[in-house]
Protein backbone atom coordinates (compact mmCIF):
# COMPACT_ATOMS: atom_id res chain seq x y z
CA UNK A 1 0.00 0.00 0.00
CA UNK A 2 1.11 3.32 -0.90
CA UNK A 3 0.66 6.68 0.88
CA UNK A 4 0.43 10.05 -0.50
CA UNK A 5 2.75 12.97 1.43
CA UNK A 6 -0.90 14.47 2.01
CA UNK A 7 -2.12 11.16 3.67
CA UNK A 8 0.84 11.16 6.00
CA UNK A 9 0.66 14.36 6.70
CA UNK A 10 -3.00 14.11 7.43
CA UNK A 11 -2.58 10.75 9.52
CA UNK A 12 0.11 12.52 11.49
CA UNK A 13 -1.76 15.77 12.00
CA UNK A 14 -5.05 13.57 13.34
CA UNK A 15 -2.85 11.45 15.76
CA UNK A 16 -1.10 14.86 17.02
CA UNK A 17 -4.24 16.42 18.10
CA UNK A 18 -5.92 13.23 19.50
CA UNK A 19 -2.49 12.80 21.30
CA UNK A 20 -3.00 16.76 22.30
CA UNK A 21 -6.54 16.14 23.18
CA UNK A 22 -6.10 13.36 25.39
CA UNK A 23 -2.92 14.61 27.25
CA UNK A 24 -5.10 17.44 28.22
CA UNK A 25 -7.50 15.03 29.36
CA UNK A 26 -5.14 13.28 31.50
CA UNK A 27 -3.67 16.64 32.71
CA UNK A 28 -7.01 17.49 34.01
CA UNK A 29 -7.46 14.17 35.51
CA UNK A 30 -4.05 14.43 37.26
CA UNK A 31 -5.06 17.41 38.87
CA UNK A 32 -8.01 16.75 40.33
CA UNK A 33 -6.34 13.74 41.95
CA UNK A 34 -3.31 15.45 42.90
CA UNK A 35 -5.64 17.59 44.84
CA UNK A 36 -8.19 15.35 46.10
CA UNK A 37 -4.94 13.07 47.14
CA UNK A 38 -3.28 15.63 49.04
CA UNK A 39 -6.11 17.33 50.23
CA UNK A 40 -5.54 20.50 49.81
CA UNK A 41 -8.30 23.23 50.65
CA UNK A 42 -9.62 25.07 47.80
CA UNK A 43 -8.12 28.17 49.35
CA UNK A 44 -4.68 26.69 48.67
CA UNK A 45 -6.01 26.02 45.12
CA UNK A 46 -6.93 29.88 45.15
CA UNK A 47 -3.67 31.40 46.17
CA UNK A 48 -2.09 28.74 43.55
CA UNK A 49 -4.18 30.58 40.95
CA UNK A 50 -2.75 33.39 41.71
CA UNK A 51 0.55 32.44 41.85
CA UNK A 52 0.21 31.29 38.60
CA UNK A 53 -1.57 34.17 36.85
CA UNK A 54 1.49 36.61 38.50
CA UNK A 55 3.72 34.48 36.91
CA UNK A 56 2.44 34.55 34.04
CA UNK A 57 1.75 38.29 34.59
CA UNK A 58 5.33 38.66 35.06
CA UNK A 59 6.42 36.14 32.28
CA UNK A 60 3.66 38.98 29.80
CA UNK A 61 5.93 41.75 31.21
CA UNK A 62 8.94 40.51 31.07
CA UNK A 63 7.99 39.46 26.98
CA UNK A 64 6.52 42.27 25.72
CA UNK A 65 6.62 45.38 28.42
CA UNK A 66 9.95 46.88 27.98
CA UNK A 67 11.20 49.72 26.73
CA UNK A 68 13.32 47.39 24.26
CA UNK A 69 11.70 44.90 22.40
CA UNK A 70 11.98 41.49 22.51
CA UNK A 71 14.11 41.11 19.24
CA UNK A 72 16.36 43.80 20.06
CA UNK A 73 17.32 42.65 23.79
CA UNK A 74 17.48 39.17 21.91
CA UNK A 75 20.37 40.92 20.10
CA UNK A 76 21.63 42.48 22.82
CA UNK A 77 22.62 39.60 24.80
CA UNK A 78 24.13 37.18 22.12
CA UNK A 79 26.11 40.35 21.42
CA UNK A 80 27.27 40.58 24.98
CA UNK A 81 27.43 37.08 25.05
CA UNK A 82 30.14 37.47 22.07
CA UNK A 83 31.77 39.71 23.94
CA UNK A 84 32.77 37.99 27.16
CA UNK A 85 34.08 35.03 24.56
CA UNK A 86 37.88 34.18 24.62
CA UNK A 87 39.40 35.35 21.54
CA UNK A 88 36.53 37.35 20.01
CA UNK A 89 36.14 39.36 23.06
CA UNK A 90 39.32 40.80 23.38
CA UNK A 91 39.60 41.04 19.90
CA UNK A 92 36.73 43.25 18.80
CA UNK A 93 37.92 45.33 22.11
CA UNK A 94 40.98 45.67 20.67
CA UNK A 95 39.33 47.36 17.33
CA UNK A 96 37.50 49.12 19.19
CA UNK A 97 40.31 50.77 21.24
CA UNK A 98 41.88 51.25 18.07
CA UNK A 99 38.70 53.30 16.35
CA UNK A 100 38.87 55.37 20.12
CA UNK A 101 42.97 56.06 19.82
CA UNK A 102 42.54 56.73 16.26
CA UNK A 103 39.79 59.44 17.05
CA UNK A 104 41.38 60.71 20.37
CA UNK A 105 44.73 61.31 18.23
CA UNK A 106 43.14 63.20 15.39
CA UNK A 107 39.97 65.26 17.14
CA UNK A 108 40.01 68.78 17.87
CA UNK A 109 44.07 69.07 17.91
CA UNK A 110 45.27 72.85 18.74
CA UNK A 111 47.60 74.91 16.73
CA UNK A 112 51.25 74.29 17.88
CA UNK A 113 52.00 76.21 20.78
CA UNK A 114 48.62 76.42 22.20
CA UNK A 115 47.84 75.05 25.73
CA UNK A 116 44.75 73.74 27.86
CA UNK A 117 43.92 75.42 30.92
CA UNK A 118 43.52 72.87 33.50
CA UNK A 119 42.75 75.58 36.29
CA UNK A 120 42.02 79.14 37.20
CA UNK A 121 44.75 81.31 36.99
CA UNK A 122 46.13 82.51 40.47
CA UNK A 123 45.68 86.12 39.99
CA UNK A 124 42.60 87.04 37.44
CA UNK A 125 43.19 88.29 33.63
CA UNK A 126 42.97 92.12 32.85
CA UNK A 127 40.00 92.95 30.28
CA UNK A 128 42.61 93.23 27.85
CA UNK A 129 44.23 89.62 28.29
CA UNK A 130 41.03 87.96 28.12
CA UNK A 131 40.12 89.92 25.12
CA UNK A 132 43.25 89.10 23.40
CA UNK A 133 42.65 84.80 24.42
CA UNK A 134 38.78 85.10 23.46
CA UNK A 135 40.41 86.11 19.86
CA UNK A 136 42.61 82.98 19.97
CA UNK A 137 39.57 80.91 20.96
CA UNK A 138 37.78 82.73 18.09
CA UNK A 139 40.26 82.07 15.53
CA UNK A 140 40.31 78.02 16.40
CA UNK A 141 37.21 77.64 13.87
CA UNK A 142 38.29 77.51 10.03
CA UNK A 143 35.02 76.44 8.54
CA UNK A 144 33.37 79.64 7.13
CA UNK A 145 29.56 80.05 8.01
CA UNK A 146 29.29 83.63 7.10
CA UNK A 147 29.74 82.79 3.16
CA UNK A 148 26.95 79.34 3.48
CA UNK A 149 29.30 76.85 3.30
CA UNK A 150 27.62 75.01 6.51
CA UNK A 151 24.36 73.28 6.48
CA UNK A 152 21.90 74.66 9.06
CA UNK A 153 23.76 75.54 12.20
CA UNK A 154 23.89 79.17 11.75
CA UNK A 155 20.26 80.12 10.54
CA UNK A 156 20.72 84.05 10.27
CA UNK A 157 24.12 85.39 11.13
CA UNK A 158 23.33 89.02 9.98
CA UNK A 159 25.31 91.38 11.98
CA UNK A 160 22.75 94.06 12.77
CA UNK A 161 20.72 91.59 14.39
CA UNK A 162 24.38 89.86 16.51
CA UNK A 163 24.40 93.86 17.69
CA UNK A 164 21.07 94.23 18.38
CA UNK A 165 20.86 90.67 20.54
CA UNK A 166 24.41 91.99 22.38
CA UNK A 167 23.08 95.14 23.80
CA UNK A 168 19.87 93.20 24.98
CA UNK A 169 21.92 90.85 26.03
CA UNK A 170 23.70 93.18 27.97
CA UNK A 171 20.53 94.83 29.87
CA UNK A 172 19.24 91.35 30.78
CA UNK A 173 22.36 89.60 31.98
CA UNK A 174 21.60 89.16 35.33
CA UNK A 175 17.87 88.76 34.91
CA UNK A 176 16.37 84.77 35.78
CA UNK A 177 13.14 84.11 34.75
CA UNK A 178 12.87 81.80 38.30
CA UNK A 179 12.30 85.12 39.92
CA UNK A 180 9.42 86.80 38.04
CA UNK A 181 8.82 89.36 40.57
CA UNK A 182 12.49 90.29 40.41
CA UNK A 183 12.36 90.49 36.77
CA UNK A 184 8.88 91.02 35.90
CA UNK A 185 9.99 92.33 32.40
CA UNK A 186 11.76 89.13 31.54
CA UNK A 187 8.78 87.61 32.45
CA UNK A 188 6.17 89.80 30.47
CA UNK A 189 8.40 88.83 27.14
CA UNK A 190 8.77 85.01 27.92
CA UNK A 191 4.53 85.15 27.57
CA UNK A 192 4.73 87.32 24.59
CA UNK A 193 7.14 84.96 22.89
CA UNK A 194 4.97 82.04 23.66
CA UNK A 195 1.88 84.40 22.37
CA UNK A 196 3.20 85.27 19.08
CA UNK A 197 4.47 82.44 18.22
CA UNK A 198 0.91 80.48 19.65
CA UNK A 199 -0.72 83.17 16.91
CA UNK A 200 1.55 81.88 13.95
CA UNK A 201 0.00 78.59 14.52
CA UNK A 202 -3.73 79.54 14.57
CA UNK A 203 -3.94 78.66 17.75
CA UNK A 204 -7.61 78.61 19.97
CA UNK A 205 -8.74 80.49 22.88
CA UNK A 206 -7.45 77.48 25.63
CA UNK A 207 -4.11 77.21 23.68
CA UNK A 208 -1.32 77.81 25.40
CA UNK A 209 2.71 77.11 25.71
CA UNK A 210 6.37 77.77 27.75
CA UNK A 211 9.63 78.71 26.18
CA UNK A 212 12.57 75.80 26.70
CA UNK A 213 15.74 75.76 25.99
CA UNK A 214 15.80 74.46 22.66
CA UNK A 215 14.23 71.91 20.07
CA UNK A 216 15.00 69.39 22.11
CA UNK A 217 13.49 70.28 25.32
CA UNK A 218 10.61 71.07 23.94
CA UNK A 219 10.15 68.09 22.22
CA UNK A 220 11.11 66.32 25.93
CA UNK A 221 8.47 68.41 27.51
CA UNK A 222 5.51 67.08 25.58
CA UNK A 223 6.59 63.77 25.63
CA UNK A 224 6.80 63.82 29.67
CA UNK A 225 3.41 65.58 29.22
CA UNK A 226 1.63 62.85 27.43
CA UNK A 227 3.46 60.30 29.55
CA UNK A 228 2.19 61.77 33.15
CA UNK A 229 -1.46 61.40 31.50
CA UNK A 230 -0.79 58.08 30.47
CA UNK A 231 0.31 57.13 33.84
CA UNK A 232 -2.35 58.56 35.36
CA UNK A 233 -4.93 56.21 32.99
CA UNK A 234 -2.88 53.47 34.67
CA UNK A 235 -0.68 52.58 31.96
CA UNK A 236 2.93 51.36 33.06
CA UNK A 237 4.76 51.79 30.03
CA UNK A 238 3.63 54.48 27.50
CA UNK A 239 4.21 53.85 24.16
CA UNK A 240 5.75 57.10 21.80
CA UNK A 241 4.92 56.16 18.05
CA UNK A 242 6.81 58.15 15.79
CA UNK A 243 8.28 58.17 12.03
CA UNK A 244 11.91 56.27 11.62
CA UNK A 245 12.31 59.27 10.30
CA UNK A 246 11.70 61.57 13.48
CA UNK A 247 14.38 63.55 15.87
CA UNK A 248 16.47 61.42 18.00
CA UNK A 249 14.96 63.89 20.76
CA UNK A 250 12.01 61.49 21.36
CA UNK A 251 14.06 58.43 21.71
CA UNK A 252 16.03 60.50 24.58
CA UNK A 253 12.56 61.18 26.06
CA UNK A 254 11.75 57.63 25.61
CA UNK A 255 14.97 56.79 27.05
CA UNK A 256 14.70 60.27 29.72
CA UNK A 257 10.93 58.72 30.83
CA UNK A 258 10.89 55.23 31.05
CA UNK A 259 8.65 55.23 27.71
CA UNK A 260 9.17 52.77 24.65
CA UNK A 261 9.21 54.24 21.46
CA UNK A 262 7.96 52.82 18.56
CA UNK A 263 9.15 53.56 14.90
CA UNK A 264 7.33 53.60 12.07
CA UNK A 265 8.62 52.93 8.67
CA UNK A 266 8.36 55.54 5.85
CA UNK A 267 6.63 55.16 2.05
CA UNK A 268 10.52 54.77 0.53
CA UNK A 269 9.10 57.01 -2.44
CA UNK A 270 7.89 60.36 -0.65
CA UNK A 271 9.70 59.26 2.75
CA UNK A 272 6.24 60.99 4.73
CA UNK A 273 5.39 58.50 7.19
CA UNK A 274 3.50 55.51 5.97
CA UNK A 275 -0.04 56.06 7.54
CA UNK A 276 -0.77 52.22 7.42
CA UNK A 277 1.87 51.20 9.48
CA UNK A 278 1.19 54.00 11.98
CA UNK A 279 -2.22 52.90 12.23
CA UNK A 280 -0.82 49.56 12.80
CA UNK A 281 1.69 50.28 15.82
CA UNK A 282 -1.09 52.07 17.42
CA UNK A 283 -2.22 49.71 20.47
CA UNK A 284 -3.72 50.54 24.36
CA UNK A 285 -0.63 51.64 25.54
CA UNK A 286 -0.15 54.54 22.86
CA UNK A 287 0.49 57.90 24.65
CA UNK A 288 1.19 59.76 21.46
CA UNK A 289 1.61 59.87 17.76
CA UNK A 290 4.83 62.71 16.28
CA UNK A 291 4.67 64.04 12.93
CA UNK A 292 7.05 66.03 11.84
CA UNK A 293 6.70 69.48 9.40
CA UNK A 294 9.24 68.58 8.34
CA UNK A 295 11.30 65.87 9.54
CA UNK A 296 15.46 66.98 9.58
CA UNK A 297 17.33 64.20 7.51
CA UNK A 298 15.42 64.53 4.22
CA UNK A 299 13.24 67.70 4.69
CA UNK A 300 9.94 66.04 4.00
CA UNK A 301 6.59 67.16 5.50
CA UNK A 302 4.18 63.95 6.89
CA UNK A 303 1.13 64.28 6.03
CA UNK A 304 0.10 65.74 9.45
CA UNK A 305 -3.72 65.96 8.83
CA UNK A 306 -3.94 62.51 8.30
CA UNK A 307 -1.78 61.45 11.50
CA UNK A 308 -3.86 63.84 13.71
CA UNK A 309 -7.32 62.38 11.77
CA UNK A 310 -5.76 58.95 13.02
CA UNK A 311 -5.44 60.61 16.58
CA UNK A 312 -8.53 62.05 16.86
CA UNK A 313 -10.16 58.70 15.93
CA UNK A 314 -8.21 56.16 18.70
CA UNK A 315 -8.30 59.02 21.29
CA UNK A 316 -4.76 59.83 21.05
CA UNK A 317 -3.16 62.98 21.27
CA UNK A 318 -0.88 64.42 18.38
CA UNK A 319 2.47 66.17 18.34
CA UNK A 320 3.45 68.43 15.33
CA UNK A 321 7.51 68.39 15.38
CA UNK A 322 7.66 71.56 13.59
CA UNK A 323 11.54 72.39 15.29
CA UNK A 324 13.05 73.33 12.06
CA UNK A 325 10.02 74.29 10.16
CA UNK A 326 8.62 76.70 12.97
CA UNK A 327 9.79 79.64 11.66
CA UNK A 328 8.87 78.83 7.79
CA UNK A 329 5.60 76.90 7.45
CA UNK A 330 3.41 79.74 8.71
CA UNK A 331 4.63 82.02 6.71
CA UNK A 332 5.19 80.15 3.18
CA UNK A 333 1.45 81.01 2.46
CA UNK A 334 2.02 84.43 2.46
CA UNK A 335 5.16 83.85 0.82
CA UNK A 336 4.23 82.64 -2.11
CA UNK A 337 4.13 78.75 -2.13
CA UNK A 338 1.58 76.18 -1.70
CA UNK A 339 1.09 74.14 1.59
CA UNK A 340 -1.26 71.75 3.66
CA UNK A 341 -2.58 73.11 7.00
CA UNK A 342 0.10 71.76 9.73
CA UNK A 343 -0.75 73.85 12.40
CA UNK A 344 -3.63 73.89 15.24
CA UNK A 345 -6.36 74.52 13.00
CA UNK A 346 -6.14 70.99 11.89
CA UNK A 347 -8.48 69.03 14.31
CA UNK A 348 -6.12 66.57 16.92
CA UNK A 349 -3.49 68.54 16.73
CA UNK A 350 -3.02 68.83 20.48
CA UNK A 351 1.02 70.11 20.30
CA UNK A 352 3.49 71.92 18.66
CA UNK A 353 7.06 72.33 18.72
CA UNK A 354 8.89 74.99 17.42
CA UNK A 355 12.55 76.32 17.52
CA UNK A 356 12.70 80.18 18.11
CA UNK A 357 17.04 79.51 17.55
CA UNK A 358 16.21 78.19 13.87
CA UNK A 359 14.09 80.02 11.55
CA UNK A 360 13.44 82.04 14.24
CA UNK A 361 16.40 83.72 14.01
CA UNK A 362 17.28 84.47 17.64
CA UNK A 363 20.71 83.15 19.11
CA UNK A 364 20.75 79.23 20.40
CA UNK A 365 19.59 78.66 23.70
CA UNK A 366 15.49 79.01 23.19
CA UNK A 367 12.49 77.22 21.86
CA UNK A 368 8.39 76.68 22.35
CA UNK A 369 6.12 74.28 23.26
CA UNK A 370 2.92 74.78 22.20
CA UNK A 371 -0.75 72.98 23.43
CA UNK A 372 -4.05 73.15 22.40
CA UNK A 373 -5.48 72.80 25.34
CA UNK A 374 -4.12 74.01 29.04
CA UNK A 375 -4.57 70.11 30.44
CA UNK A 376 -1.55 69.46 28.95
CA UNK A 377 0.95 71.38 30.03
CA UNK A 378 -0.37 71.08 33.43
CA UNK A 379 1.08 67.32 32.83
CA UNK A 380 3.98 68.98 32.05
CA UNK A 381 4.69 71.07 34.83
CA UNK A 382 7.02 70.12 38.13
CA UNK A 383 5.75 70.85 41.46
CA UNK A 384 7.45 69.80 45.08
CA UNK A 385 5.23 71.52 47.65
CA UNK A 386 7.10 69.98 50.68
CA UNK A 387 10.48 71.60 49.50
CA UNK A 388 12.02 73.14 53.06
CA UNK A 389 13.27 75.67 50.24
CA UNK A 390 9.21 76.79 49.75
CA UNK A 391 6.73 75.42 47.39
CA UNK A 392 9.04 74.26 44.17
CA UNK A 393 7.21 75.37 41.20
CA UNK A 394 8.68 75.19 37.64
CA UNK A 395 7.15 74.58 34.34
CA UNK A 396 10.38 73.07 32.54
CA UNK A 397 13.36 71.00 33.08
CA UNK A 398 15.75 74.16 34.46
CA UNK A 399 15.27 75.49 37.45
CA UNK A 400 17.52 79.18 37.37
CA UNK A 401 17.29 80.21 33.54
CA UNK A 402 18.78 83.06 31.24
CA UNK A 403 16.73 85.95 31.24
CA UNK A 404 19.18 87.35 28.46
CA UNK A 405 18.20 84.57 26.25
CA UNK A 406 14.36 85.26 26.67
CA UNK A 407 14.86 89.11 26.18
CA UNK A 408 17.25 88.01 23.19
CA UNK A 409 14.72 85.97 21.46
CA UNK A 410 12.15 88.74 22.02
CA UNK A 411 14.00 91.19 20.69
CA UNK A 412 14.77 89.42 17.57
CA UNK A 413 10.76 88.24 16.81
CA UNK A 414 10.20 92.24 17.21
CA UNK A 415 12.98 93.47 15.21
CA UNK A 416 12.24 91.02 12.20
CA UNK A 417 8.26 91.30 12.40
CA UNK A 418 6.26 88.98 10.37
CA UNK A 419 7.05 90.81 7.01
CA UNK A 420 10.30 89.94 8.05
CA UNK A 421 9.62 86.23 8.46
CA UNK A 422 7.79 85.87 5.01
CA UNK A 423 10.65 87.86 3.14
CA UNK A 424 13.47 85.25 4.42
CA UNK A 425 11.09 82.47 4.03
CA UNK A 426 10.37 83.44 0.44
CA UNK A 427 14.07 83.66 -0.07
CA UNK A 428 15.15 80.41 2.09
CA UNK A 429 12.38 77.98 0.28
CA UNK A 430 13.31 79.70 -3.42
CA UNK A 431 17.06 78.66 -2.77
CA UNK A 432 16.15 75.44 -1.49
CA UNK A 433 13.72 73.97 -4.43
CA UNK A 434 16.60 75.86 -6.85
CA UNK A 435 18.51 73.59 -5.25
CA UNK A 436 16.45 70.77 -5.36
CA UNK A 437 15.21 71.20 -9.11
CA UNK A 438 19.10 71.65 -10.36
CA UNK A 439 20.37 68.54 -8.91
CA UNK A 440 17.63 66.41 -10.13
CA UNK A 441 18.97 66.99 -13.78
CA UNK A 442 22.74 65.80 -12.30
CA UNK A 443 22.77 62.19 -13.54
CA UNK A 444 24.38 59.85 -11.36
CA UNK A 445 22.17 61.19 -7.63
CA UNK A 446 18.82 61.33 -6.72
CA UNK A 447 16.87 63.92 -4.32
CA UNK A 448 14.75 62.22 -1.63
CA UNK A 449 11.50 62.79 -2.15
CA UNK A 450 9.52 66.35 -2.95
CA UNK A 451 11.49 68.59 -0.23
CA UNK A 452 8.67 71.72 0.46
CA UNK A 453 10.85 73.91 2.32
CA UNK A 454 14.47 74.43 3.84
CA UNK A 455 16.52 71.03 3.32
CA UNK A 456 17.21 69.13 0.50
CA UNK A 457 19.22 65.51 1.05
CA UNK A 458 20.43 63.55 -1.85
CA UNK A 459 21.77 59.66 -2.40
CA UNK A 460 23.06 57.84 -5.12
CA UNK A 461 22.04 54.15 -6.46
CA UNK A 462 25.23 54.04 -8.77
CA UNK A 463 27.93 54.84 -6.21
CA UNK A 464 28.97 55.32 -2.70
CA UNK A 465 27.86 59.04 -2.12
CA UNK A 466 29.93 59.66 0.92
CA UNK A 467 32.49 59.96 -1.79
CA UNK A 468 30.97 63.34 -2.81
CA UNK A 469 30.19 64.20 1.14
CA UNK A 470 34.30 63.82 0.94
CA UNK A 471 34.85 65.74 -2.20
CA UNK A 472 32.87 68.39 -0.80
CA UNK A 473 34.32 68.66 2.63
CA UNK A 474 37.74 68.95 1.26
CA UNK A 475 36.49 71.95 -1.15
CA UNK A 476 35.33 73.92 2.37
CA UNK A 477 31.51 72.48 2.61
CA UNK A 478 30.19 71.28 5.56
CA UNK A 479 26.75 69.12 5.20
CA UNK A 480 25.17 66.67 7.23
CA UNK A 481 26.07 62.90 6.37
CA UNK A 482 22.79 60.91 6.90
CA UNK A 483 22.55 56.96 7.33
CA UNK A 484 19.43 54.35 6.96
CA UNK A 485 19.81 54.79 3.90
CA UNK A 486 23.10 56.49 3.04
CA UNK A 487 22.82 59.88 2.09
CA UNK A 488 23.56 63.87 2.38
CA UNK A 489 21.97 67.01 2.60
CA UNK A 490 22.19 70.52 2.91
CA UNK A 491 19.92 72.56 4.94
CA UNK A 492 19.57 76.13 3.61
CA UNK A 493 19.48 79.26 5.81
CA UNK A 494 19.77 82.83 4.90
CA UNK A 495 23.17 82.15 4.22
CA UNK A 496 22.59 80.30 1.44
CA UNK A 497 19.86 82.93 -0.12
CA UNK A 498 23.37 85.42 -0.53
CA UNK A 499 24.53 86.14 -4.03
CA UNK A 500 25.82 82.96 -5.63
CA UNK A 501 25.96 80.34 -3.02
CA UNK A 502 22.96 77.91 -4.49
CA UNK A 503 24.87 78.12 -7.97
CA UNK A 504 28.49 77.76 -6.02
CA UNK A 505 26.93 74.78 -4.39
CA UNK A 506 25.34 73.27 -7.42
CA UNK A 507 28.82 73.45 -9.72
CA UNK A 508 30.68 71.92 -6.74
CA UNK A 509 28.63 69.09 -6.56
CA UNK A 510 28.33 68.51 -10.20
CA UNK A 511 31.95 68.28 -10.11
CA UNK A 512 32.13 65.45 -7.26
CA UNK A 513 29.27 63.50 -8.96
CA UNK A 514 31.61 63.83 -12.37
CA UNK A 515 34.67 62.36 -10.30
CA UNK A 516 32.48 59.77 -8.24
CA UNK A 517 30.75 58.51 -11.94
CA UNK A 518 34.15 58.05 -13.38
CA UNK A 519 34.91 55.30 -10.99
CA UNK A 520 31.62 54.38 -9.41
CA UNK A 521 32.87 51.36 -8.10
CA UNK A 522 35.69 52.88 -6.09
CA UNK A 523 35.37 53.34 -2.11
CA UNK A 524 35.11 56.17 0.16
CA UNK A 525 38.17 57.35 2.13
CA UNK A 526 38.62 59.05 5.48
CA UNK A 527 35.36 60.15 7.14
CA UNK A 528 33.15 58.95 4.50
CA UNK A 529 34.42 55.38 4.59
CA UNK A 530 33.40 55.43 9.15
CA UNK A 531 29.90 56.75 8.21
CA UNK A 532 29.85 53.81 5.65
CA UNK A 533 31.55 50.81 8.20
CA UNK A 534 29.44 52.30 11.24
CA UNK A 535 26.09 51.36 9.36
CA UNK A 536 27.35 47.74 8.86
CA UNK A 537 28.29 47.29 11.87
CA UNK A 538 25.69 45.09 13.40
CA UNK A 539 26.78 45.23 16.89
CA UNK A 540 25.04 49.51 17.63
CA UNK A 541 26.58 49.34 21.01
CA UNK A 542 29.93 49.28 19.64
CA UNK A 543 28.61 52.41 17.68
CA UNK A 544 27.35 53.69 21.27
CA UNK A 545 30.67 53.01 22.36
CA UNK A 546 32.69 54.74 19.98
CA UNK A 547 30.23 57.57 20.25
CA UNK A 548 30.93 57.59 23.99
CA UNK A 549 34.95 58.26 23.12
CA UNK A 550 33.76 60.90 20.82
CA UNK A 551 32.08 62.76 23.65
CA UNK A 552 34.92 62.12 26.13
CA UNK A 553 37.17 64.18 23.55
CA UNK A 554 35.24 67.03 23.42
CA UNK A 555 35.91 67.50 27.16
CA UNK A 556 39.23 66.24 26.86
CA UNK A 557 41.68 68.29 28.11
CA UNK A 558 44.41 66.37 29.43
CA UNK A 559 46.38 64.95 26.49
CA UNK A 560 49.66 64.75 26.52
CA UNK A 561 51.07 66.39 23.30
CA UNK A 562 49.57 69.75 24.58
CA UNK A 563 49.75 69.57 28.10
CA UNK A 564 51.91 72.62 29.56
CA UNK A 565 51.41 75.50 31.48
CA UNK A 566 47.74 77.58 32.01
CA UNK A 567 46.69 80.30 30.30
CA UNK A 568 45.39 78.64 27.21
CA UNK A 569 46.89 81.24 25.07
CA UNK A 570 49.77 81.14 22.59
CA UNK A 571 53.16 82.31 24.22
C1 LIG B 1 16.75 70.73 15.22
C2 LIG B 1 15.60 69.85 15.33
C3 LIG B 1 15.14 69.40 16.58
C4 LIG B 1 15.85 69.60 17.90
O1 LIG B 1 16.38 70.81 18.08
P1 LIG B 1 17.58 71.24 19.03
O2 LIG B 1 17.33 72.68 19.11
O3 LIG B 1 18.85 70.87 18.35
O4 LIG B 1 17.43 70.56 20.35
C5 LIG B 1 14.00 68.64 16.59
N1 LIG B 1 13.36 68.32 15.47
C6 LIG B 1 13.78 68.71 14.25
C7 LIG B 1 13.02 68.30 13.02
C8 LIG B 1 14.93 69.47 14.14
O5 LIG B 1 15.39 69.83 12.94
C1 LIG C 1 33.78 77.79 1.01
O1 LIG C 1 33.47 77.02 -0.13
C2 LIG C 1 34.11 77.36 -1.32
C3 LIG C 1 33.74 76.36 -2.37
O2 LIG C 1 32.59 76.70 -3.02
C4 LIG C 1 35.61 77.38 -1.18
O3 LIG C 1 36.22 77.90 -2.36
C5 LIG C 1 36.01 78.20 0.02
O4 LIG C 1 37.40 78.07 0.23
C6 LIG C 1 35.26 77.71 1.25
N1 LIG C 1 35.66 78.49 2.41
C7 LIG C 1 36.34 77.95 3.42
C8 LIG C 1 36.75 78.87 4.49
O5 LIG C 1 36.58 76.77 3.48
Amino acid sequence: MEFSVVEVFLHHLFTCVTEVSAYVKHIELRFNSYIEVNEYEPYQVFLAAIAFTLAMVWLYNFLFLQELSLWERFKMATFKTLRSLPYVGPSIQREVDKALAGMAGSLFKLPAGMKYVNGLPQTGLSEDQVMRAIKGYHQLGHVDWKKGNVSGTVYSGQPELTQLCTKVYGEFAWSNPLHPDVFPGVRKMEAEVVAMTLKMFNAGVNACGTMTSGGTESILMACLAYRNMAKERGITLPEIVAPFSVHAAFDKAAHYFGMKIIHVNMDPKTWMVSLKSMRRAISSRTCMLVGSAPQFPHGIIDPIADIAALGKRYGIPVHVDACLGGFLLPFMKQAGFDLAPFDFSVDGVTSISCDTHKYGFAPKGSSVILYSDRKYRHSQYFVQPNWPGGVYATSTMAGSRAGAIVAACWATMMTIGEDGYVESTRKIVKAARYIAKELRKVEGIFVFGEPEVSVVAFGSTEFDIYRVSNTLTARGWNLNSLQFPSSIHLCCTLRHTMPGVTDRFITDVKKAVAEAMANPKAKATGQGAIYGMAQAVPDRTLISEIAWGYLDCVYDTKRKEDDGPVNGMHH
